[in-house]
């Protein structure tokens, strides 16, 4: 068998792997077996890509290959040890940075080896030339648009930059304007490839992907991870058709288009317009009331308090978000839950889809701290019995109990499901202060005639009401 068959043969075992690990990962159940296929896939291509590019390289050229794994690799097992849950959305969208600057990059090397010579002494057949530069400058530009619209979302998702939305004037006009730009551009370049044409296309797409992911508020953040995730599919794919390499043509689009479609589910659940996500907040009008101002009196309780009101209810439904992930709360939560049911108060957990920062964040962290998945109910199974509930104690969630989405149209998660906790008999909000949410909206909630507030952090206090039962 030559090299080319067997790189070949491994090739479509690592797309199969590719297959398996997607539809491991739809299943909590199966999510390990995917990831060792995920892994399994991976191993074999890279072995497979650099057994095959060693043959035509130099001492010098192997010791570079082997320098930049060992670092990658290196730099990669390190950051994925240390990441804390709370940091792994962050970590995502460096990531899919990096597979959009490899696109980039790749898009670049095409041009300097092909059109920057004429196509004189390159393998690409002249009649070929013209559909080459398409591929450099579509590469080029979904990979820029990748990786500066992940570096955004790095910043915000990090706390980095600001997660309220940049409202230029006129953002949709040149969102378009930017498209109109790269299609002339590209269409220049694929007639005569130049270096100023190629320099166009690289900056009109950083912007563009900078500004698509800017214009997006807080509260999408979630969809836009998604949608970033299937963007750096197609950079991938796109480099796939540069290098001539089917593996990456073919795993690019899997990875694409299940982010796509995942991004699709997402919209669906927070009652977004896939659309508009895409086309960075296209149709949604900047939020008329993102002020962070307070809006009135809250009321603030102790753990004395909140023991004594416990100990009187029939039944707690427990709230939480990113505050529960930032303080580790659950366990001391788990042991709460516990005590309340021995005391024959039903206790039950209400999750939003998008708390915390991660698709099932909450629900890791509780699984972790052993609470009985039959009492973890999704935020649809359990909106209608809060109006019947006595307590439902919120620990560290903001954005996803806010009843500015509903009632608020001018705000920016206008729109937005939300678990309705204000409708239970009592509810107590636990958090630091007054600070506003993710999506640095003010929270009319914590004003409410039923609302308490229990300062400080939410794993200390949580503590504190246990010593008190
Ligand atoms: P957030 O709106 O993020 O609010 C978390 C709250 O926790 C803050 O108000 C903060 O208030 C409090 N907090 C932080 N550390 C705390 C601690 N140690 N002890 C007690 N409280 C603490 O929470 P959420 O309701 O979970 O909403 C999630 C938001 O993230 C949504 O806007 C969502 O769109 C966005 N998002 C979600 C995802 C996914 S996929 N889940 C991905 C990206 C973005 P203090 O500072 O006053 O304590």
């Amino acid at each position: 068998m030559s090299p080319e068959t067997a790189a070949t043969a491994a090739y479509i075992v690592a797309a199969l792997l590719t297959v398996m690990s997607l539809a491991g990962l739809s299943k909590h159940e199966t999510a390990r077996a995917g990831v060792a296929y995920g892994i399994a896939g991976m191993a074999v291509a890279l072995v497979a890509t650099v057994a095959l590019a060693a043959r035509s390289l130099t001492a010098g050229g192997i010791a570079l290959l082997a320098a930049a794994m060992v670092v990658g690799g290196g730099v990669g097992l390190w950051r994925a040890r240390v990441v804390e849950m709370t940091g792994m959305p962050e970590l995502i969208a460096l990531l899919h940075s990096f597979v959009g600057l490899a696109a980039v990059l790749v898009g670049w090397n095409g041009y300097l080896e092909v059109e920057a010579v004429g196509g004189a002494q390159t393998t690409v057949p002249p009649e070929l030339l013209g559909i080459h530069s398409v591929e450099v400058g579509v590469g080029v530009f979904i990979g820029a648009v990748t990786f500066t619209g992940s570096i955004v979302a790095y910043g915000k998702l990090s706390g980095r930059m600001k997660s309220r939305p940049l409202t230029l004037p006129g953002k949709n006009a040149l969102n378009l304007a930017a498209l109109v730009a790269f299609v002339a551009l590209t269409a220049g370049f694929t007639i005569a490839p130049s270096l100023g044409l190629m320099i166009g296309i690289t900056a009109v797409a950083l912007a563009l992907g900078w500004h698509l992911v800017a214009s997006i508020g807080g509260g999408d953040m979630p969809v836009v991870v998604s949608m970033l995730n299937s963007y750096s599919g197609w950079a991938a794919a796109a480099s796939g058709f540069l290098l001539d390499n089917t593996l990456l043509i073919v795993t690019g689009a899997l990875v694409g288009s299940s982010g796509a479609y995942l991004s699709y589910v997402m919209c669906q659940a927070m009652n977004r317009s896939f659309l508009s996500v895409i086309a960075g907040g296209f149709g949604v009008e900047s939020g008329t009331s993102a002020s962070g101002a307070e809006e009135g009196e809250h009321r603030e309780v102790d753990a004395d308090e909140v023991a004594e009101m416990l100990a009187e209810a029939s039944s707690v439904v427990i709230v939480p978000g990113y505050g529960m992930a930032v303080a580790q709360a659950q366990y001391p939560v788990a042991d709460l839950t516990r005590r309340l049911a021995d005391r024959g108060i039903e206790v039950r957990f209400g999750i939003h889809p998008v708390a915390g920062r991660l698709p099932g964040h909450m629900n890791v962290l509780l699984a972790e701290a052993k609470v009985p998945y039959d009492i973890v109910l999704e935020m649809d199974e359990i909106n209608d019995d809060l109006a019947t509930t006595s307590v439902v104690l919120v620990i560290g969630a903001n954005d996803t109990v806010n009843p500015a989405a509903m009632d608020d149209p001018g705000s920016p998660i206008a729109g937005m499901p939300v678990l309705r906790v204000w409708e239970a008999k009592n509810v107590v909000v636990f958090k630091r202060s007054m600070a506003v949410g993710y999506a640095g909206v003010q929270n009319p909630l914590f004003f409410r005639e039923n609302t308490s507030m229990i300062f400080g952090d939410a794993k200390a206090r949580v503590e504190d009401i246990l010593k008190a039962l």
